[in-house]
């Protein structure tokens, strides 16, 4: 299977790419995730991309087209892959269409105001990448990973003013690929409130048809 899951910041993308890896047996990946490893590790691509995460802004289209055409040639990717976060416009998504066919692109929607507090609540593992939200979604322990046992922390771009700049810049640059991949025949629409289970079950559901 190879899987887009597109959404606005906090629709829920990560958690439920983490059980779709599982039940479909391929990696999941996030660019997010690689891009805030290269920031915490101060890479070349890490030092230019923070200011830009920084103020809810995407980085530039080169330097993550390079970044995820590099971890889509590594062999694990081969079978299969879900791409949470990735393609982010319109030029990314040709990109990606000259590198791999796809099988489908699933929308995850929600409403403005749950966003903002799914991602102002939310707290993620440094070392596992898990996710966890402190109201919705909470750890056993609180402020430690259920799964490795770090202290959990939030998300530099989790304050709410930067919160709203990711929403304005997914509206004004990333939902322009809803209609491009519903004109291509590829689009799948989940409705994303509820728990975490029902959202789950109705994306295996859509990955049916
Ligand atoms: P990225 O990390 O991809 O952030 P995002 O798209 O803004 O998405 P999020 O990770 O915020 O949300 P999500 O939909 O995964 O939700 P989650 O499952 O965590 O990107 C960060 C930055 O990197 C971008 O702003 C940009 O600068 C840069 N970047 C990344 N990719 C790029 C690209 N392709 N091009 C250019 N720049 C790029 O859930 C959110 C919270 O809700 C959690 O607390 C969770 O526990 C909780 N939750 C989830 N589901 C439920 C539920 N059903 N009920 C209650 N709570 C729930």
């Amino acid at each position: 299977m190879r899987l887009v899951l597109l959404g606005p910041p906090g629709a829920g993308k990560g958690t439920q790419a983490a059980k779709l890896s599982n039940y479909l047996g391929v990696p999941r990946i996030s660019t997010g995730d690689i891009l805030r490893k290269h920031v915490a590790e101060g890479t070349d691509l890490g030092k230019k991309a923070q200011a830009y995460m920084d103020a809810g802004k995407l980085v530039p289209d080169d330097l993550v087209i390079a970044m995820t055409e590099r971890r889509l040639r590594e062999s694990d990717a081969r079978n299969g892959f879900i791409l949470d976060g990735f393609p982010r416009t319109i030029a990314q998504a040709e990109a990606l269409a000259k590198l791999t066919p796809l099988d489908m692109a699933v929308n995850l929607f929600l409403e403005p105001e749950e966003l903002i507090k799914r991602n102002t609540g939310r707290r993620v593992c440094p070392k596992c990448d898990a996710v966890y939200h402190m109201l919705m979604n909470a750890p056993k322990k609180a402020g430690v990973c259920d799964r490795c046992g770090s202290t959990l922390t939030i998300r530099a771009d989790d304050r709410e003013e930067v919160v709203r700049a990711r929403i304005e810049t997914y509206e004004r640059q990333t939902a322009p690929l809803i209609k491009y991949y519903r004109d291509r025949g590829l689009l799948r629409e989940v409705y994303a409130s509820g728990l975490i289970d029902e959202i789950f079950l109705r994306t295996k559901e859509v990955l049916k048809g």
